[in-house]
């Protein structure tokens, strides 16, 4: 039905488009997605049902799997001090503030912007329910007319909003992935302003973060606004500290915490709906922003907002990271280590260099995806899976993720079936063992 209704054909027929009928949007989206519409009808490792849920696993059908491809770091969304204090919660509020934001919020949401502020070291945040409706509506403010400099790997959701910003005027310029040399050779060259660089904090493939030292010195160099989706990166990445019980630092306080840096010149986006396990995500930036956008901004304006649940799931979590977050984040590095070891044992290439819990495997032959995916699911692994176009063709195999909510039996067996499948289908091999770098 999709491709009746797109007015042309998908899937890659581009014979019948002709000059007055040129293919739609809609079918070449779904062309370039052409090796997802594939798998999802092959693979039972896309848009799984699930029937039930243990700890961090889950049965679909009979088969009980263990979740390597869960955003849940810290392990919250299990947590039982947190759940056990979501019904009282619900108590006094009730489920859901139907409210929008610009009518009226419960105070809980200025407890929670207070909290991230103070969390951050940032001079305030406003909140919203998700970070794609942050990049849908305070990117375009932020860029007005004037020109937005986009990493071209950026996520998805920060390219959306780019069009959004240059429907409305602005100027779009992208400069290759990680590249600040071409970031910069775009800023001398001029462009209206403002000018607004946009790039991921840690990637969500990789796990790997930007040149975020080169970018802040360029930003301000240029008097421009660097706009940074930490959105994984928040809640496990920190301030650094001698006592530290892991690399990723303490507090889980994000990436520019990490690396000593101010908030001098950025707009800092981070999601709750990771780390945190709760539908929020949020802008720190400073009060006299925070109070534009909040005429600026249409979600805050004229959308639903965020559940009760989620409104306490933020605020008891944030108890819980300050209480127990530190031991969660070095059982997290501890998981990822075993991980990354056993793909240096394997002689297996990841792009991970940061010891992020997020572990891309690339297989050495993209045509081994399918069968891969099945055994992995088959041994009991659930893995995200890395598509062309999602990632470039030679990363093309799965993501791992880990949580603080894995056992170390969890690990154990997924190191087990890593080393099965090496055998079965190859790896793409590493020239040399990775050494973790985070800044
Ligand atoms: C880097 C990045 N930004 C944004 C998003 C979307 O976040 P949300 O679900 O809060 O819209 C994701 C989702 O995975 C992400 O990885």
């Amino acid at each position: 039905m999709l491709e009746a209704s797109a007015g042309g054909p998908a899937g890659g027929d581009s014979r019948t488009a002709t000059a007055a009928h040129p293919r739609t949007w809609l079918a070449r989206w779904l062309e370039t997605n052409s090796e997802l519409r594939r798998l999802h009808e092959t693979s039972p490792m896309l848009d799984v049902v699930v029937d039930a849920q243990d700890g961090r696993r889950l049965r679909v059908g009979d088969h009980w799997l263990v979740d390597f491809a869960s955003c849940n770091y810290l392990g919250f969304d299990l947590d039982p001090e947190i759940i056990a204090a979501v019904p009282g919660y619900l108590a006094r509020w009730g489920t859901h503030p139907s409210w929008s934001r610009m009518l009226a919020s419960p105070v809980l949401n200025q407890r929670i912007d207070a909290e991230l502020a103070s969390l951050l070291g940032a001079e305030d945040a406003l909140t919203l329910p998700t970070i794609t409706h942050i990049h849908s509506s305070v990117l375009p403010a932020l860029a007005d007319q004037g020109t937005v400099y986009l990493d071209a790997r950026a996520h998805k959701t920060i390219w959306d909003g780019c069009q959004i910003a240059r429907g409305r005027g602005a100027t779009v310029r992208r400069f290759a992935h990680d590249d600040p040399g071409e970031l910069e050779r775009l800023l001398r060259a001029g462009g209206p302003e403002p000018r607004v660089v946009c790039t991921d904090g840690i990637n969500s493939m990789t796990g790997n973060p930007p040149p975020l030292r080169e970018y802040l010195r360029l930003a301000r160099a240029y008097d421009a606004l660097l706009y940074l989706d930490d959105g994984h990166g928040f809640g496990v990445i920190g301030e650094r500290a001698p006592d530290e019980p892991c690399p990723y630092g303490r507090r889980g306080n994000g990436l520019l915490r990490h690396l000593g840096e101010s908030y001098d010149h950025v707009v800092y986006v981070g999601g709750c709906s990771k780390a945190y396990s709760s539908l929020l995500a949020f802008v720190a930036c400073p009060t006299r922003l925070k109070e534009l956008l909040k005429v600026a901004a249409p979600p805050y304006l004229y959308s639903g907002p965020s559940p009760i649940a989620s409104l306490a799931t933020i605020l008891e979590g944030l108890r819980v990271n300050a209480d127990r977050g530190d031991e969660l984040r070095a059982r997290l590095w501890r998981h990822t280590r075993r991980v990354l070891d056993t793909l240096d044992e394997l002689g297996a290439w990841t792009p991970n260099t940061s010891g992020f819990p997020i572990v891309q495997v690339p297989l050495a032959d993209p045509a081994d995806l399918d069968p891969a995916a099945a055994l992995l699911f088959r041994r009991g692994i659930y893995a995200t899976l890395a598509f062309h176009p999602g990632v470039p063709r030679s990363q093309v195999g799965f993501r791992l993720q880990l949580t603080a909510a894995n056992t170390d039996q969890h690990v154990d067996l997924l190191t087990d079936v890593l080393r099965d499948l090496a055998t079965r289908y190859p790896l793409r091999p590493a020239d040399e063992p990775h050494t973790l770098v985070l800044p």
